[in-house]
């Protein structure tokens, strides 16, 4: 049933009339359980507090899929601000960042360009950029930025990889040569049974079999997930601290979040802002049809 819940919602995310309510409302519904605001000081504030708990962070200006050059100039600019407070408030945050944000979809070139240019200003300021993964259509693209960026000698810059996606592992052995910095997802995107597992037990073995392939080939893996049985596992794996972090999206399970702080793992908590909140709500109620009726109750209570 939450299957075919996660695929209705994910369908319903695309529909124009609830795009428009969900964007005029959608905020004061409960939005901001899982959006740190719409303004950069907003977020500030949320990150600062999240450090205070012991917790790591990443943030992101949300967008995507853009297609003016213009815009794309405008998150870099706002990115490189996000980079220099961040330095200036001596935040432990990083950038979590999607190549359609900087571009992608109109030039391969700009796109990478956008993003060594943010890479330069946060090497300059201790700072690390991660390059989320996005739907399948841009799966190869990313991933060759990914490399080429490593290949110019960027160190500070991470990539992301989706179990649900058959091709994964053939992308996790192409990229252990380069010693990566992987983020390990299940996968937010809907996508055919062509090209992605659809039963949820199958992505979860998945994840599984990746977990254990990343860090034994040498990566540094960032366990992204609320799934506590592969948090269990990661544990259970037996490797130093220092080879692997857990993290967990603004908003879910913050419980879980502390426990594992006060159990001496480090945690980075994704903590995204900005106007532009609609998809990355939407992908986060598919995730879990309860979220739905939370925004509905919500709703009621007004
Ligand atoms: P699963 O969906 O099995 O959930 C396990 C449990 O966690 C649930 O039973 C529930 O208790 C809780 N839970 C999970 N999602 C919840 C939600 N939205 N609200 C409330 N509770 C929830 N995807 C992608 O395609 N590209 C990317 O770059 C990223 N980046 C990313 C970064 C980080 C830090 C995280 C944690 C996740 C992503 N994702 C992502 C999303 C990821 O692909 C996946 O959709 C979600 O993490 C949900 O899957 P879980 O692994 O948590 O397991």
């Amino acid at each position: 049933m939450s299957e075919l819940a996660r695929k209705a919602i994910l369908a319903a995310a695309t529909d124009r009339r609830v795009g428009a309510f969900m964007r005029r409302y959608g905020m004061r519904l409960g939005a901001a359980r899982f959006v740190a605001g719409e303004t950069l000081d907003e977020a500030l504030g949320v990150l600062a507090q999240l450090n205070a708990k012991g917790l790591h962070a990443n943030t992101t200006l949300l967008g995507e899929d853009v297609t003016s050059r213009e815009e794309t100039a405008a998150v870099v600019a706002e990115y490189r601000t996000v980079l220099d407070r961040i330095a200036e408030r001596e935040l432990r945050v990083n950038l979590a960042l999607k190549l359609t944000h900087l571009g992608l979809l109109i030039d391969e070139e700009l796109a990478y360009e956008n993003l060594v240019a943010l890479l330069g200003h946060a090497a300059e300021r201790g700072n690390f950029v991660r390059i989320d993964m996005e739907h399948s259509s841009v799966v190869d693209a990313t991933l060759r930025i990914y490399r080429r960026a490593r290949e110019a000698r960027h160190d500070n810059v991470g990539a992301v990889l989706q179990a649900y996606l058959y091709r994964t592992p053939d992308d996790l052995e192409a990229l252990l040569p380069l010693a990566p910095n992987l983020r390990l997802v299940k996968g937010a995107y809907l996508e055919p049974p062509e090209i992605a597992y659809p039963r949820k037990g199958d992505v979860d073995d998945a994840y599984r079999r990746l977990l254990e392939r990343a860090l034994a080939g040498g990566a540094y893996v960032a366990v992204a997930t609320h799934d506590e049985s592969l948090i269990d596992c990661t544990m259970r794996l037996g490797y130093e601290r220092d080879r692997f972090e857990f993290q967990m999206l603004y908003g879910v399970r913050p419980r879980l979040q502390l426990d594992l702080v006060a159990r001496g793992f480090k945690v980075l908590v994704a903590t995204p802002y900005g106007p532009q909140w609609y998809p990355y709500l939407m992908r986060r109620l598919a995730e879990r049809p309860a979220n739905v009726l939370f925004l509905l109750r919500n709703l009621l209570a007004r």
